[in-house]
């Protein structure tokens, strides 16, 4: 069997950044909620005439990856595209990259798990490779939440936290017999499925059955979430699921170099920090500058900490996520 690893990560976020004074400036909240009970001070918003989709973010990020894993585009043996705010409703965001970065018609896969979904699509990508299928994944996350989200007061309780932006991985064989992506955990659990969603327009409600109920009320299709519910489950399955992959790989926590959960909340971070009795070193966090970006916060927090040198060659790494479904899961790493 062969080992994969990463070889290169990008990101790309849009420029137009968006304050907390700026949401209350639009609807009933302040900076002081937000920081206190989230940790975010900032996200970025795509803004009008930018230029920018979800696809068009992924191909940014993308190209950085690539480069910095030394390959050219036609390399890429396959895509996977991890968001829950793609392009279209279909086709998927991951054949627009293929198209966009005139990649050969190689196979394109969207892989639709919300705050998982990196987690998601890294585990297919292992898998992959270490089946000998394919050589180099290029691993998409990227969302575009800001052109769906409630900005009135009554949206409050979701739409100060999701922000804009794509991160982009390339996974390939590696040539050495250690190290690289040790070991994948991925969960879900669909009793939950509505607690986090964005439930119409879908296949059993469609625009034009919306739009003859013609109701003020109908906040369907704005993204819906029962935020004290998901906060529990999170912290309960975050610590299971690295749990997990801790036991798999043979590693104690204390041995973990740098700890990488998705960016839901800097309280469910600070929460399994102690839990692990990590140091402030041992865990990364951006989402004060970002907030949540879903698919693309645990690719986005990863090459940060690379690219200020936090993330070294030999280094126990560990991704984790929790979000919509409820689905979560673990990553665990050896630099
Ligand atoms: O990435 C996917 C996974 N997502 C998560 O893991 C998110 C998990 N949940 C959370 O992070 C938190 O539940 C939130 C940050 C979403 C909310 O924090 P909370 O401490 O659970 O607040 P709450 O929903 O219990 O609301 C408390 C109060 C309410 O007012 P009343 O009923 O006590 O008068 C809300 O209406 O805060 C109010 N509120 C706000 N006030 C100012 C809700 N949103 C806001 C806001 N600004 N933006």
């Amino acid at each position: 069997m062969y080992r994969s690893r990463i070889t290169g990560l990008g990101k790309y976020v849009p420029e137009n950044v968006v304050t907390n004074d700026d949401l209350s400036k639009v609807m009933d909240t302040n900076h002081e909620w937000i920081v206190e009970r989230t940790g975010i001070e900032t996200r970025r918003h795509i803004a009008k005439g930018d230029g920018n989709t979800t696809a068009v973010m992924g191909v940014k990020a993308a190209k950085i990856a690539l480069e910095r894993a030394d390959l050219d585009k036609q390399d890429v043996d396959l895509i996977l595209f991890a968001t829950l705010s793609p392009d279209y409703y279909f086709p998927g965001s991951g054949v627009l990259v293929q198209e966009m970065m005139d990649i050969k018609t190689c196979p394109a896969m969207d892989i639709r798990n919300q705050c998982s979904g990196f987690i998601y699509a890294l585990s297919t990508a292992d898998q992959f490779i270490k089946t000998g299928m394919y050589k180099n994944v290029l691993v998409i996350g990227s969302e575009n939440h800001s052109g769906g989200l409630d900005f009135s007061t009554r949206g409050r309780g979701v739409s100060v936290i999701f922000g804009d932006g794509a991160a982009a991985a390339v996974v390939s064989r590696s040539e050495e017999d250690s190290g690289g992506i040790i070991t994948t955990h991925l969960h879900s659990q669909g009793k939950f499925a509505e607690e986090l969603a964005l439930i119409g327009p879908s296949t059993n409600r469609w625009v034009p059955e919306i739009m003859e109920a013609n109701d003020p009320e109908d906040t369907s299709y704005y993204p819906n979430m029962n935020g004290q519910l998901v906060f529990k489950n999170a912290v309960v399955r975050f610590s299971e699921v690295i749990v997990e992959g801790l036991t798999a790989a043979g590693w104690e926590a204390s041995e973990i170099d740098m700890l990488v959960p998705h960016q839901a909340n800097l309280r469910i971070s600070q929460f399994i920090q102690k839990k692990f009795g990590l140091k402030d070193d041992q865990v990364y966090n951006n989402i004060q500058r970002y907030g949540n970006t879903t698919a693309a916060s645990i690719p986005l927090a990863l090459t940060e900490a690379w690219e200020e040198g936090k993330i070294k060659s030999g280094d126990k790494i560990v991704l984790a996520a929790f979000g919509s479904g409820f689905t979560w899961g673990s990553a665990l790493i050896e630099w």
